[in-house]
Parts: C-alpha cells; structure tokens; sequence
C-alpha cells in the first residue's frame, strides 16, 4: 500500500511537469491515438463474455496466431514477438481491444499485431485471453527461487530525481506480476519485444497505457538503460500457467 502512494505521488508530480511542458510546445503533426479511459476499459471488461478454454485453444490454432506467438504461447522464431503464455486474461483483453480498435500503434509490428486483431470477435478475445493465462511462461519455475538481490536500481527503487516509480511496484517481484491482474508480467518476456515497448513509449508512438504513466517513465531512459531492464527481466523465469479461474 505505501509502494502505492509512493507511485501514486511520483505519477502525479510527473504529470505536472508533463503537463508543463506539453503547454509550452506546438502539437505534433500527427497525434498519437488516445489510450482507453479507466471507465472504457471497466466497460469493456464488463461485458466480456463467460469464457470458453477449448475454444481459445481452437482460435489461437485457427486464426494462425501460433504462427508467430508458438502453439503454446512461446514465440519461437523471431526474439521480437512477444510471448503471450502466461499473461493475466485482463492484460491480453486489453492488449487485442487495442490492437482491434486502433490505440496501439507503434512501429510496423504492431501494424501486423492490428491487423491479425481485426477480425476478432468480443467471444474470441474472451476465449484467447482465459487460455493464455493458464499457459506457462518461459523458463517457468516455481515461485520463490528468485534472486531478488541482483534486480536493476531502476526495478527496485526507480530514480526519484528522474520522477521514476519503480518497475517493480506496479510489474511485482515475481513472475506472479501485480496482484490486481491488470498490469502485464514482464518476467521471462522476450528480450527485444520489452526493449520495443520502451523505445516505442518513450518515443510517445505506443500510448496505450491508460495514465500515461509507461511513457513518462520510458521518456528519461538512455538505450543503455533500457537495454539492462530488457535484459533482466528476459533472463529471469516466466509466469506459472495457473488454474482456469473458476465462475
Ligand atoms: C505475423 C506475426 C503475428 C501473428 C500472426 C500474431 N501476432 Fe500477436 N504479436 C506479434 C508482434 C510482433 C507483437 C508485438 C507488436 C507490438 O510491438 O505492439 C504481437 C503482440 C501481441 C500481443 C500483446 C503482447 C504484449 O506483451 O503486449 C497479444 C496479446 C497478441 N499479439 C496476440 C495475438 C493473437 C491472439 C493472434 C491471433 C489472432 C496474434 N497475436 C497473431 C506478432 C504476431
Ligand atoms: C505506475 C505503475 C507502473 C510502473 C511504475 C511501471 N509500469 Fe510498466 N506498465 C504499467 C502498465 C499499467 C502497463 C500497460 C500499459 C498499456 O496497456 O500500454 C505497463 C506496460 C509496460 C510494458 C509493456 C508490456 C507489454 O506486454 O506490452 C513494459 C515493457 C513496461 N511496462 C516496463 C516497465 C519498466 C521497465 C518500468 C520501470 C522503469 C515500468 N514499466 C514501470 C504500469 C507501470
């Protein structure tokens, strides 16, 4: 709870200076999309329909998403697609609801990811997103054989004088990621594909995140930096498949 307020506090401090300085500057040329309200994404998620187990694993078959993201939800051929085995079902809802309706654009893969969405039904999303979360990550192990000692400055404390609230308050600890479900797991996650979602924060082209808190945060970090969070969180071990949730 106080990593909460903590956050909480730093958030709304770098909001101001964004704030700030977003009025001093000319708008681009071309704005980036709009992210989902907190209100649209509690809507969509409401009427999210019962989710069906087999039949995600039949559409991540037939609408050929393993081509890319591996039958089990490990991507296997190229190190930039994402692994999706693992994620909680909220994050990957989120995930193809943005894809789907145009809020996450970034570079060219996610123009792929748009159109490999576009065809989904509210009944696929539901189905595909329930079945990725009971698949395991990469390198899964079980939980609690995490060297928590080597983390990264940036995951364990952030840089206060930068207004960075550390990963590891709203991502977690472990691969088990923030109990709340809605915040998307980075352990295990392909090296260059997190290293994309910085860059493309940072640059302001992925404005997915509901607050705009991922691109205040991308915005001070060098390469360098960026390269050591890849690297730490793909070296250390996925997510569990858990259970399908009861309902
Ligand atoms: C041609 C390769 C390809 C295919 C086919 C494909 N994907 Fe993707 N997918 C990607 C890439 C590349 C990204 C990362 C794009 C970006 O930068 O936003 C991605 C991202 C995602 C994400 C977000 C992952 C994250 O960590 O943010 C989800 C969820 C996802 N894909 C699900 C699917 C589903 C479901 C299908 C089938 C309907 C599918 N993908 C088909 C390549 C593919
Ligand atoms: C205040 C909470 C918070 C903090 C602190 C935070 N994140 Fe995030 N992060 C999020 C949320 C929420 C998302 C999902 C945003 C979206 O939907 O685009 C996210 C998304 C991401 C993604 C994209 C994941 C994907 O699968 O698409 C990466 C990579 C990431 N964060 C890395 C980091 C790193 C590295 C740090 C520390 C420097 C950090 N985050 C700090 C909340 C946070």
């Amino acid at each position: 709870m106080k990593k909460t307020l903590i956050g909480l506090a730093a958030l709304a401090a770098a909001w101001a200076v964004q704030a700030a300085e977003t009025a001093a500057q000319p708008a681009p040329a071309a704005a980036a999309p709009t992210a989902m309200t907190p209100a649209q994404f509690d809507e969509a998620m409401g009427r999210l329909p019962k989710p069906d187990l087999a039949k995600g694993r039949d559409a991540h078959a037939k609408r050929m998403c393993g081509g890319c993201h591996g039958a089990e939800g490990l991507s296997s051929g190229n190190p930039a697609w994402p692994d999706i085995a693992g994620q909680p079902a909220a994050v990957t809802v989120k995930a193809l609801l943005d894809y789907k309706e145009g809020r996450r654009k970034g570079a060219m893969p996610a123009q792929m990811m748009s159109g490999a969405a576009a065809p989904l039904t509210m009944e696929d999303i539901s189905n595909l997103a329930a079945f990725y979360a009971t698949l395991p990550g990469r390198n899964a192990k079980p939980y609690g054989s995490y060297k928590i000692s080597s983390m990264p400055q940036l995951v364990k404390k952030g840089d206060p004088a930068r207004l960075i609230t550390p990963c590891a308050a709203c991502h977690g600890v472990t691969a088990r990621g923030n109990p709340n479900g809605e915040v998307p797991v980075l352990h295990g996650q392909q090296n260059q594909a997190l290293a994309a979602a910085l860059k493309d924060y940072r640059s302001g082209a992925r404005s997915s995140d509901i607050l705009g808190e991922m691109r205040v945060f991308a915005k001070p970090l060098t390469d360098k930096e960026i390269e050591e969070l890849s690297g730490w969180y793909a070296e250390q071990p996925g997510r569990e498949g858990r259970p399908a949730a009861k309902k």
